[in-house]
């Protein structure tokens, strides 16, 4: 197993139409070949595991998975189950509320293969952690309540179907360093409070809201839970009664009056 390292880094600062600066970090490595004519693509984000880069003519992101690399044929498996995930998270949220996810496997400047996860890449779309829900009205704040209303009971449909349960809600972490920093043990209450008590759906870093007219809400992580069985159990428990207060919190902050 390798971790990716990201190859070269560049930071281009760009000033705007607004005198103001903006600045972007670009990776140079030939993981991105499949993708990408020069090799360099620009991080757009870093969730949990996974760091995000979007390529020049900003119509796809690559999803990386940082400790994944190997030298081996078996990441053409690891490849093929991904696939077989995102297709059946699809399919169970339906097209409204899911983009296409393909893998390509590809290999790295040190010689890793890793499998790419590429999608689509939503423009000025906005994970529903970072909306302001003040600057949305009333008509489209209930829309999006049904809409997540929508995607529990699909979700709860699949995870019934096929045992099998897609992320509604997902982390996010600064850096690679901090991701590490929280897996010690230490920070285990503290997560397990996150979890269990202030990262509600209205939280989610894996629901996206996108720029369309009108907004479509979009599923944008289809990993899935890869642990024990009776660990997917306990999670999978957990999570149908955090459904049912996150229903509450839906109607109080979206579609109450
Ligand atoms: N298709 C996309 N278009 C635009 N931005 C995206 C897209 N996919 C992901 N992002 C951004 O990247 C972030 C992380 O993506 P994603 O949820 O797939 O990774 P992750 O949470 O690290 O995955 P995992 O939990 O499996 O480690 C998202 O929260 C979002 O901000
Ligand atoms: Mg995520």
């Amino acid at each position: 197993m390798q971790h990716f390292s990201g190859g070269v880094r560049q930071f281009c600062c760009q000033h705007t139409l607004e005198d103001t600066t903006t600045c972007m970090e670009h990776h140079r490595n030939d993981v991105f070949a499949p993708i990408d004519i020069d090799h360099v693509m620009e991080r757009v984000a870093g969730g949990n595991e996974t760091e995000v880069y979007r390529s020049d003519d900003h119509r796809f992101v690559v999803k990386l998975k940082g400790e994944l690399g190997s030298r081996d044929a078996a990441k053409l498996a690891d490849a093929r189950s991904m696939q077989q995930a995102a297709r059946r998270f699809a399919a169970c949220l339906g097209p409204r509320h899911a983009i296409p996810t393909y893998f390509v496997l590809s290999r790295d400047s040190e010689g890793f293969v890793h499998a790419l996860a590429i999608q689509p890449y939503l423009a000025n779309a906005r994970v529903l952690a970072s909306i302001d829900w003040k600057t949305i009205d009333v008509a489209q704040r209930r829309q999006i309540g049904r809409d997540l209303r929508h995607i529990i009971a699909r979700a709860v449909g699949c995870l019934f179907r096929t045992g099998h349960l897609p992320d509604l809600y997902g982390r996010v972490s600064a850096s690679a360093a901090e991701r590490k920093r929280r897996k010690q043990l230490r920070y285990l209450a503290e997560r397990i409070w996150s979890f269990l008590v202030k990262r509600t759906i209205l939280h989610s870093q894996n629901l996206m809201l996108t720029a369309e007219q009108p907004p479509r809400l979009v599923l944008i992580d289809y990993d899935e839970v890869r642990r024990s069985p009776l660990y997917r159990v306990i999670y999978f428990l957990t999570r149908l009664i955090l459904f049912g207060r996150d229903l509450i919190v839906i109607w109080w902050r979206l579609e109450r009056g």
